[in-house]
């Protein structure tokens, strides 16, 4: 069953009451893909991390309960998801190693080669032009630097059938993959497992550390 096209809506962009709710839903819900997301990062003490499209702020949350995180940051243009992320991690935004911004993921508020490590779950179905995000967190890694893109695909009919084609568009992994090749990434691994019931994949791309060549 298709899901209604209002809450589609909300999930690409919570806002209100309902927003509240389905953000509390979201956060529950995206968990195993994060945490799995957050295991392909290999994180380590130190590390600068963004999320983007970060929604709820759950995931931050638990990067920084893994690893001591000299500086991370959360972007979404959802102003009750921003709420929501901020106050989960007050103590961290209170002592400034986190920051949350309230901006399109297609235009991140930051200098190039700022982060080491970059994630975006359930994020790219919204996006028109998913190359122009993709290529803006190449921007903001430094060289060496890995993204980790976390997506369901039109492999999956489940996924494909139960939301509204006016808001969710499903990629396919070549799709995905050459979109980080186009960019300059190196081609990306792809993990692809069934969690939580949903098949879904991982899409880990490096930022070569010669921007002369991809080749590695
Ligand atoms: C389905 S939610 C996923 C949230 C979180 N990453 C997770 O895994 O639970 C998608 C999030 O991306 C945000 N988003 C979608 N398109 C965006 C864009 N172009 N710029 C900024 N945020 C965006 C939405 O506001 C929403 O919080």
């Amino acid at each position: 069953m298709t899901n209604p096209e209002f809450i589609a809506r909300q999930s690409r962009r919570p806002t209100g009451l309902l927003g509240v709710l389905v953000a509390r839903v979201m956060a529950r819900e995206t968990r195993p893909e994060n945490e799995r997301a957050l295991q392909l990062l290999n994180l380590a003490d130190g590390d600068r991390l963004i999320d983007i499209g970060c929604g709820h702020g759950e995931t931050l949350f638990s990067a920084n309960a893994m690893v001591r995180l000299s500086d991370s940051a959360g972007v979404d243009f959802s102003g009750v998801m921003l709420r929501r992320a901020r106050a989960r991690n007050r103590d961290a935004v209170w002592d400034t190693r986190m920051t949350f911004h309230c901006a399109d993921t297609s235009e991140l508020p930051f200098s190039d080669n700022r982060f080491d490590k970059a994630l975006s779950v359930h994020t790219i179905y919204f996006w028109s032009d998913p190359s122009a995000h993709i290529a803006e967190a190449f921007r903001v890694l430094r060289p060496g630097g890995t993204f980790v893109l976390c997506y369901r695909s039109t492999a999956d009919k489940r996924a494909v059938n139960g939301f509204p084609d006016t808001v969710y568009r499903f990629p396919n992994i070549q799709q995905v993959e050459e979109a980080f090749c186009r960019v300059g990434y190196r081609p990306p691994d792809t993990l692809t497992e069934t969690i939580a019931g949903r098949l879904t994949h991982w899409s880990v791309a490096v930022k070569p550390e010669r921007m002369d060549s991809n080749a590695g």
